[in-house]
């Protein structure tokens, strides 16, 4: 179902015009770097303008089954700093939706309407099978416990930005690596460039397996651990993530592990001194407020990256990058 739709030759455009955006396995190292080139560019762009009209005429769809504070708003954002227009749906039960209208109707019924549709929806696979419905590109704003790679794309842009590359780094991941889609997206995104991934949760949210066999499978390494002070001297990315109570069929669970880490000053007082602490957000206590002073925490830039990140997206999707 990736790359389905119809693409112009080659030489005329760029390898995402027109495509859907499912999975951070379409993003080759080079069409990766050229995604960072661009967003660079949607930067300057912003600082120096604010806006464009480079998508003048086009219209988003933004179609969220699920709450979303950054993506939804980054992605109008980007939309609108393009000159585009854009669809809200930030709530589905005030659509069809609660009329029981399956996926396949309702983006078949946006697509009538707008260029591209944003989806958020909290079922695995969700962004693929709209894609196999629609002639429009979708792009996937997290599927469930699935993926979530404009995350990811914005996640590795900013850990270029901040230590100058993405290859060669130990990554510690923690807290939810079993629901949270944005590690399981960054994790895919950072295979094959020489990356040393340490794992580190409670048992009940491990890393799924799928994922460790990837790794291990592309020839990285990965370590899993309980406690963050056996791997906070030795990483240069330090991704922490929320426990996704949502995921939870067992409340009891949640309660066991909800406050399993908290990221303090004291915790990073044992970190190298050049290394970035990073958070998709929300935090729900999982990194202390005092840590925001700390010029290593990254979390606040790495929200910003996401609007150029996603400019640059949008413009190759939509043919004018
Ligand atoms: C994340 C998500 O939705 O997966 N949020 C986001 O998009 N920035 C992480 C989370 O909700 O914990």
């Amino acid at each position: 179902m990736v790359n389905s739709k119809p693409r112009p030759a080659d030489n005329v455009t760029n390898g995402l015009y027109n495509q859907d955006i499912l999975t951070v396995r379409q993003f080759t190292p080079e069409l990766v770097d050229y995604v960072f080139g661009v967003a660079d560019e949607m930067r300057t762009l912003v600082e120096r303008f604010g806006s464009a009209d480079l998508l003048q005429g086009k219209i988003m769809a933004n179609l969220f089954y699920e709450p979303s504070t950054r993506t939804s708003s980054s992605f109008m954002a980007a939309m609108q700093r393009l000159g585009g227009q854009v669809i809200p749906i930030n709530s589905v039960k005030y659509s069809s939706v609660s009329k029981g209208e399956s996926l396949a109707d309702t983006v078949r019924t946006l697509e009538c309407y707008a260029d591209v549709i944003v989806l958020r929806h909290y079922e695995v696979g969700a962004a693929a099978e709209a894609a196999h419905w629609a002639s429009k590109p979708i792009i996937n704003a997290g599927d469930g416990v699935g993926e979530h790679p404009t995350q990811a794309l914005l996640d590795a842009y900013t850990i270029q930005r901040e230590l100058g590359r993405m290859e060669n780094l130990t990554v510690g991941m923690l807290g939810d690596l079993r629901f949270g889609r944005t590690v399981h997206s960054l994790t895919r995104l950072l295979l094959n460039r020489d990356v040393t991934f340490r794992f580190v949760s409670p048992r009940l949210l491990r890393m799924p397996e799928e994922i460790r066999d990837e790794v291990t499978n592309a020839g990285d390494t990965f370590t899993e651990h309980r406690d963050v002070m056996e791997i906070i001297d030795e990483v240069d990315v330090l991704y922490v993530t929320r426990v996704q109570k949502e995921r939870f069929t067992d409340l009891a669970d949640y309660e066991r592990v909800k406050d399993i880490y908290v990221i303090t000053p004291e915790v990073l007082a044992n970190a190298k001194e050049k290394m970035v602490v990073m958070h998709p957000l929300p935090r729900v206590g999982e990194i202390a407020y005092e840590v925001d002073q700390d010029p290593r925490a990254a979390y606040f830039r790495q929200m910003q990256n996401g609007v150029f990140t996603r400019m640059a997206l949008l413009a190759a999707v939509l043919g004018r990058a």
